[in-house]
């Protein structure tokens, strides 16, 4: 079983194909996806692609990009829609010091909001953190919370290891599959398969040797190949137990009509 834990199906990049995309996925194994929003607007529409298709999840959240234009109105809608059966994570949230689209003390007062909301919402969160580690862990750990995924993870093995005693999951991106990602190979080589998930973040980060094109959850078996071609595995078991963390950590329950 292989599972993309991570992707973006309700981009706009994928509008003048995304049922085509979603069977491709299904034709190279991908038992299910899921799809995360990154404001209001996504959000809606990831969890409508959801409803939509048995095999998609969604999730909920404005990222650190969007976080400047959230109004009073905005989390008491993203409360409202979390309720739907098919949202399965708050995310994702978080810090983004590398590009600074919103203010960093927007993006640090709405992280701490959000994880706040994750909580009552009793929802594991997704948190994406560029050139912001130190300051992510220390508000991921005053928060209390302690069940979800530092997605495309761009830490090396010292900050994986602090991750996974607060109780979260490292997840892998195409990245991986780059020469000189020297960092992230070192991360999939010594965390353990048990401590895993793999994803694409599509239509960004596409895996050789795919590069240069749109990326899409079909390609996710490159970064599996990888990872097991880095830990010496078959690739195989590698998405298996990824895509058996990725259930347990969203709630997902194998519906014996998707293989
Ligand atoms: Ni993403």
């Amino acid at each position: 079983m292989l599972i993309d834990s991570h992707a973006h199906l309700e981009m706009k990049e994928f509008n003048p194909d995304r049922e085509d995309v979603i069977e491709r996925a299904r034709q190279a194994g991908v038992s299910y996806i899921v799809t995360v929003g990154t404001n209001l607007a996504l959000s809606r529409k990831a969890v409508s692609l959801a409803r939509q298709h048995e095999n998609i999840y969604a999730t909920i959240g404005v990222h650190p990009h969007d976080v400047a234009r959230v109004d009073s109105k905005t989390f008491d809608d993203l409360c409202e829609i979390a309720r739907d059966p098919k949202v399965v994570a708050y995310g994702e949230i978080g810090l983004d010091f590398f590009r600074n689209i919103s203010p960093r003390e927007k993006q640090i007062e709405m992280f701490n909001l959000q994880l706040e909301l994750a909580v009552q919402l009793k929802l594991p969160v997704i948190i994406h953190d560029r050139d912001a580690h130190e300051r992510t862990l220390r508000m991921v750990k005053a928060s209390g919370v302690r069940r979800g995924v530092f997605h495309c993870f761009s830490g090396d093995y010292s900050m994986a290891r602090q991750c996974i005693e607060l109780g979260f999951y490292i997840s892998i991106p195409g990245v991986v599959t780059f020469d000189n990602a020297k960092t992230i190979q070192d991360v999939a080589q010594r965390v353990p398969l048990s401590s895993l998930l793999l994803e694409t973040d599509a239509p960004y980060l596409t895996p050789a040797p795919h590069r240069g094109k749109r990326n899409e959850p079909s390609f996710i078996i490159n970064t599996a190949k990888k990872v097991a071609q880095i830990k010496g595995l078959p690739w195989e078991e590698v998405a298996d137990v990824t895509a058996r963390n990725t259930m347990n950590l969203f709630g997902i329950e194998a519906s014996s009509n998707i293989k």
